[in-house]
């Protein structure tokens, strides 16, 4: 087939990325009886999961009235109901029991003094349908609960048998007739390829937040497994709702967790006023993050930045008590000190809102199953394939997604997957042979690459994405903000073409692998931009100022789009957009839907 050496395997089941929601997924396929493998660019531990802080959302009513239906409420408002209700319900009503599973798989949470699972509040949680106070629904270990939930799972992946290939670059699904059959990886270690033959692939590879310049997302972050679904002919979904955390550093994009606020922080502006009660008079510094990122690059906009440059906001810890500081919040005081070299007990942190996480990603139902719009059918399965985690679009955000909701997406989704490819895989059975030409294509595109030698640094070509995607395609969007944009990452795209690999080598952390990278970085950039330039309306994370408004009779659609643009084909002829109803259903008759209203915080 070619001069690489091919390494065969046979699984039932391949997960691909070992972040929350792999774990999750590969454990609960090794738990029953699937022999199962998970394939992982980095060390499970090193995923990016590993960076969560603030905490992870159930209904546990530990620290005061809570129900699983106030949860629900509150995630489709945050969602500006662009979410589907059935998969919110499903994921608010497991989520209690999803963090008790998490705590006797030995998850060390923070503790209140009679021993339960500590709690705190964040953005846009509350009791009692919105009506009630501020919810303390996110369950924390300090502000590192991340790190404790991946090291958890990674112990039960492994005590379940699940075989690691650590260190491996996913390259492309082996599809067959619509059907996926498998995987095509690099073995960052040694150059080797691998073709996992399966029953079915979970695709849980991450965001791709590196599309943008400003990110708290790890490097790693590149949509790996997006981008494999788009050159696999398979569309994605919402992708132009991108979230900006409200508290980034100001200059080095590192997260200070919404937890902050959850303990009392407040941001200020450079006239020392909390502007949060301006714009949201109830919750405040509380609002969901698509409310406060607006409401700080107003005051931005507005002249009322603080520093030299105006440029960004003071988030203030330095009234509380040092000892819940050392207690609940270790993590962000560190993180204080060394990216912005300040004492946190005694002044306010730099802040800026900060790209942090993907609405939009792989349309999946709530199994994890992914699905397509098929001959006008929007929720076809498409057979042995999965996708779960930020990669997947289930879609619980919407147009906005609620802090401390993408953990518990990631555990609950994961877990759902597991149970769903017990039913529909064979235990040991053998997966189909692949076809005769399973991963030349994946090939071809490692040598196009490889041998790269065109005019344009795989840095340079990168760096133009980033800084077009910030620019054009912020907090504010406008049609001629837009517009250009969607000029220039075409103009960017069609640079990959020129581009030249200065490192030839297969193995880890080399020039090719970054310029693969890249490669799957500017088609999610692509299919962002256009996304974001078609959608005329206003809502969550999407804010376009020639159409301020929500707009449900034209709008409440998920997007769906295709792209079609490698090949030399301009990408504007790659890009195919199209609209899918938003799932206003429930599961079960014992609830009803929460109708859409005006979203004011
Ligand atoms: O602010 C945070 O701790 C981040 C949490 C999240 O994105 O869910």
């Amino acid at each position: 087939m070619s001069a690489y050496q091919i390494v065969d395997h046979s699984y039932d089941v391949v997960v691909v990325g070992a972040g929350g929601s792999g774990l999750r997924a590969a454990m609960g396929a090794a738990e029953h009886g699937l022999k199962t493998a998970c394939v992982t660019k980095v060390f499970p531990t090193r995923s990016h999961t590993v960076a969560a802080q603030g905490g992870i959302a159930a209904s546990l009513g530990n620290m005061g009235p809570d129900h699983w239906t106030w949860h629900m409420y509150d995630t489709v408002k945050g969602s500006d109901w662009l979410g589907d209700q059935d998969a919110i319900e499903y994921m608010c009503r497991e989520a209690p029991a999803a963090v008790i599973e998490l705590e006797h798989m030995g998850l060390p949470f923070s503790r209140t003094a009679d021993g339960r699972i500590y709690q705190r509040a964040f953005g846009g949680m509350t009791q009692n349908m919105g009506e009630g106070p501020a919810a303390q629904r996110t369950c924390a270990a300090a502000d590192r609960t991340g790190h404790a939930m991946l090291h958890t799972l990674y112990s039960q992946s492994l005590k379940h048998d699940t075989d690691f290939f650590i260190e491996y670059f996913a390259l492309d699904l082996i599809m067959e007739n619509g059907v996926c059959r498998g995987l095509v990886a690099l073995n960052l270690d040694d150059g080797s390829i691998h073709r996992f033959r399966a029953q079915a692939v979970v695709i849980a590879t991450g965001g791709y937040g590196r599309i943008y310049f400003s990110c708290t997302g790890a490097h790693t972050q590149t949509g790996d497994g997006n981008a494999m679904v788009l050159r696999a002919g398979l569309p994605l979904q919402d992708m132009e709702f991108v979230q900006f955390h409200p508290t980034g550093v100001y200059g080095v994009g590192v997260l200070i967790t919404e937890g902050a606020r959850g303990e009392g922080g407040y941001l200020t502006n450079a006239e020392g006023e909390r502007f949060m009660e301006r714009y949201a008079p109830h919750a405040k510094d509380l609002a969901s993050r698509d409310v406060v990122s607006r409401a700080m690059a107003m005051e931005i906009r507005e002249g009322r930045g603080v520093g030299e440059h105006k440029d960004h906001i003071f988030l203030h810890l330095d009234h509380l008590d040092p000892k819940i500081l050392h207690q609940r919040l270790p993590g962000i005081t560190e993180t204080a000190k060394t990216f912005a070299g300040v004492d946190l007990t005694r002044e306010p942190v730099p802040v800026v809102p900060t790209v942090h996480y993907n609405m939009g990603g792989i349309p999946t139902n709530f199994h994890g199953e992914v699905v397509t719009l098929k001959d006008g059918m929007p929720d076809a399965v498409v057979p042995g394939l999965f996708a779960v985690g930020e990669a997947a679009c289930v879609s619980v955000h919407g147009a906005n997604r609620l802090g401390s909701n993408s953990l518990i997406d990631l555990v609950v989704f994961g877990r759902a997957a597991g149970i769903r490819l017990n039913e529909v895989v064979k235990k040991g059975a053998l997966p189909e042979a692949l076809p005769k030409d399973a991963g030349e294509l994946s090939l071809t595109r490692l040598d196009k690459y490889r041998y790269a030698d065109g005019g344009s640094p795989t840095a340079e070509i990168r760096l133009e994405m980033q800084r077009t995607m910030q620019a054009d395609c912020g907090v504010f969007r406008t049609d001629s903000t837009l517009g250009e944009g969607v000029a220039k990452i075409d103009q960017v795209f069609a640079r990959m073409a020129d581009v030249k690999t200065t490192d030839r080598s297969l193995i880890w952390n080399s020039d090719l692998m970054e310029t693969l990278e890249l490669d799957n970085l500017l088609s999610l950039a692509v299919v962002t931009m256009h996304c974001a330039a078609n959608r005329k309306e206003s809502r969550g994370a999407h804010m376009q100022e020639d159409y301020p408004d929500r707009d449900d009779k034209n709008w409440m659609r998920h997007t769906i789009c295709w792209f079609d643009g490698w090949g030399g084909k301009a990408p504007a002829n790659g890009v195919k957009i199209d609209y899918r109803p938003v799932h206003q259903f429930t599961l079960t008759d014992d609830i009803q839907t929460i109708p859409p209203k005006k979203r004011v915080y």
